[in-house]
Order: C-alpha cells, then structure tokens, then sequence
C-alpha cells in the first residue's frame, strides 16, 4: 500500500526572557514577547515519523512505543489547520487531503534526563503529549508541503515549543492580530553567529508535586499584580536589550538580563495566589554560587536560568565550561559514577582553578547528590528531517 511519511529530530529550547501568560488561552497567544537558544538536537531531541495513506482507518499516535488518545484539542486544533494550509497550498490532491494520519514520536530526554524533564526541565510543558503535538508539526507540514511560517501552527500545540521551529536564537512576538496569525516564531541570529555559546543543564533531584505552567500561568494572569508591571516595562525593555546583546556577542549583558528575566519570573510565581513555586533549595544554592564565582572573578562566567520546575540551566563560554564545572562540583560533592553524571559534550573535569580558588572557603553543600546529572550542550541548528523512520512500511510502529 502506498505510506506517505516523513521523520525529523526537533530540538527544545530555553527562555532567557520567559514567556508567562496568555491572552487567548485557546489560540495560544502570549501575554508577552520572549526569547530562548534552541538546543543542539545531538544530545537533547525527539523523533517523530508521521504517515500518511489510502489504508489508514482512523488517526492514531505512539509516544515513547505507547498508542495514546488523540482525543486533545491542541493536536486537532494543529492538524486541522495544517491540512487547511495544505488544501491551500494545493500541492496535495483532495483525496491525500482525506487520508488519516499516523503519528509516532520518541523522545530521549528520558534517558538524558529523567522523567522530570518532559514535565518541568527545558520546557515545563505539562506532558510530553504537548510537546509531541509541536514535534508533529514540523514533520506533518513537511508531508504536506506547505510553504511560509509553521510557527504559528506549532504555537497550537505548546506555546513555547514555537521558538523550537528555527535554530540560534529566537523570539516569539506577541503580535497584534486577535486571531493570532502575527504570533510567531523568528530567528535572531543561527547559530554560527555565536559558536562558542554552551549550556550546562544541572539535573536537580526533587520530587516535589508541581504545578504545570499552562494552570501556573492562568493563576497569575488572574492574581498577579507584578506580572501586570513585567509585561508592559520590564519585557519590552528587555527584548531590546537582549537582542542588542545577542547581536554584538556581549555575554556580560546577555547574562545579566537572563538571570534578571529568570529572577522575575519566579518573583511573579510568589506574586500569584496561591503562590506557584518551582526552585528549592538546590535551585538557590546554584543561583549563589554562580553568583559568587562571577563575583571571585571579577567577571560573568555564567548565567542561570530556571523554567517551570528546580533544574537550572547555565548558559555560559565554552572556554569558562571547566572553570565553572569544578566549582559546581566542589559546591555539589557526587560519588554517582562519572559516566553517569556527564551527558552531552564532553567535559573537562578539573580541580578548582586559581581564578576561583576562594570558592574553596565556601562550606559544601550538606548532602552529597544534590545534582543527579549535567547535560553538557550548546546552541543547535533547529529541526532536521532524516532519513531512518519509526513506523514500518504498513504505518505501524518499528
Ligand atoms: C516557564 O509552553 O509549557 O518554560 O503554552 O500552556 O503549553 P503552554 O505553556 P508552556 O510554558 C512554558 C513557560 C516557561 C517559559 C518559556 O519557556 O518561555
């Protein structure tokens, strides 16, 4: 039988001015403008294959191997309207127009990263259905030929999963239009432009019950006085700092703002009744620290920022990553087995350096395993179509 399909790997990305809050909670459409860095799809990334044929009787998806409901209005919603661009593009006929579709994803943030991260560490999406639902879209608007932004249509899945469309750095403006076709995704620079831009994701071990930031956000639209202030002072001002930052590679500006913007954002969760807190104790104690190392110093030698959940995520220079690892690792002893604890790129694990020797003075974090991992990254190229695919030649999964 003849199976249409297309697989891609698509990356996540992480908000260094955060997107919190909707106007349109259907249409997905932000209270604010934001901006994040698209990681590099080697080390975090989902697969996801779609099909289309004559044979399929009714829709299905498989997430992780599991066939689950498509009983979700996000994943219609997405659907719909890439099969509406696609009549309009006219480059599939009617009748491929009327086949079902077959949607298999599979992400390895599991193994990169726990089951925390789906929930709460890069994105904070409630599930990783939402997520896949974004996946889908790239891939699905590939099997229809469609041409033009895609992001608008991402946006319908997971909002901040758009700014995962293009690669580098990316914000997602507001836009005017009520019907939300101006809120989209755009690249501010690829990223060639700064090569030597790394991540450090640090893994936090926390088994808190969280809120998901879909109700998170909602909760502080309606309650929260100084999200009112953050999105008409504070954002604005910021975007146009940060991307000035971003342009000129000035690092010292670009970490002051991400680690205000992050600040804010969390001062915004205790501003909401009842309170939506996401960082502990771990969370904190890495914000000093990193605090302290730039201030030994005498210079930024990173950035943290933190989503909807504990894990921080530093973005730092390639050439700071040791110096930066070995106070991280005398602050936060581990005895979990190196290969184990370093993902991603490879990294050098060195001792304290001189630059940072007063970190020495600092009392050690009271347990050992505060960290379960670091995920060691940089800033990626965006979504890929490929070659190797998750459904066989009849549409069912591998
Ligand atoms: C804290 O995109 O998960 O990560 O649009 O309701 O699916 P929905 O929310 P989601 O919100 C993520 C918010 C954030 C900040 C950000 O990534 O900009």
């Amino acid at each position: 039988m003849e199976v249409k399909s297309v697989t891609c790997v698509a990356p996540v990305n992480i908000a260094v001015i955060k997107y919190w809050g909707k106007t349109n909670e259907k249409l997905i459409i932000p209270l604010n403008d934001s901006l994040s860095g698209t990681l590099h799809t080697d080390h975090m990334c989902a697969k996801t294959t779609v099909a289309i044929s004559s044979r399929f009787t009714k829709d299905r998806i498989w997430l992780n191997g599991k066939e689950e409901s498509l009983d979700n209005p996000r994943l219609v919603a997405c659907i719909t309207e890439v099969k509406d661009r696609a009549r309009n593009s006219g480059k599939l006929t009617e009748e491929e127009l009327q086949w079902n579709v077959h949607i298999c994803s599979e992400n390895n943030f599991r193994l990169a990263a726990g089951s925390s991260v789906i929930g709460r560490l890069v994105y904070s999406l409630s599930s990783f259905f939402l997520l896949s639902v974004f996946f889908s879209v790239y891939a699905l608007a590939t099997l229809y030929k469609i041409d033009g932004d895609i992001s608008a249509i991402a946006r319908r899945g997971s909002g901040s999963a758009c700014r995962s469309i293009y690669g580098g750095f990316v914000q997602w403006i507001t836009g005017t239009n009520p019907n939300g076709t101006d809120s989209i995704a755009e690249q501010i620079v690829p990223a060639s432009h700064w090569p030597e831009m790394r991540v450090l994701i640090l893994v936090v071990s926390d088994s808190r019950k969280k809120i998901s930031s879909t109700s998170g956000m909602q909760r502080s639209c309606e309650t929260s006085e100084l999200l009112k202030h953050r999105v008409a002072k504070c954002v604005p001002e910021r975007m146009t700092e940060i991307t000035k930052a971003i342009l000129k590679k000035d690092f010292e500006t670009f970490a002051k703002i991400t680690m205000q913007d992050s600040n804010q954002f969390h001062a915004v969760g205790l501003d909401t009744f009842p309170p939506c807190v996401y960082m502990n104790d771990v969370s904190h104690g890495i914000a000093n620290l990193i605090h302290t190392i730039n201030r030994i110093a005498g210079r930024t030698l990173a950035a943290y920022t933190y989503d909807a959940g504990p894990n921080a995520c530093l973005y730092l220079l390639e050439k700071d990553v040791p110096s930066v690892l070995a106070a991280v690792n005398y602050f936060f002893p581990t005895d979990r087995p190196k290969g184990e604890y370093y993902r991603g790129l490879n990294v050098d694990v060195t001792s304290v350096p001189k630059e940072l020797a007063e970190v020495k003075d600092l009392a050690q974090w009271p347990d050992n395993n505060a960290l379960r991992y670091i995920i060691h990254t940089k800033i990626g190229e965006g979504p890929q179509i490929v070659s190797e695919t998750l459904l066989n030649s009849d549409g069912l999964p591998k």
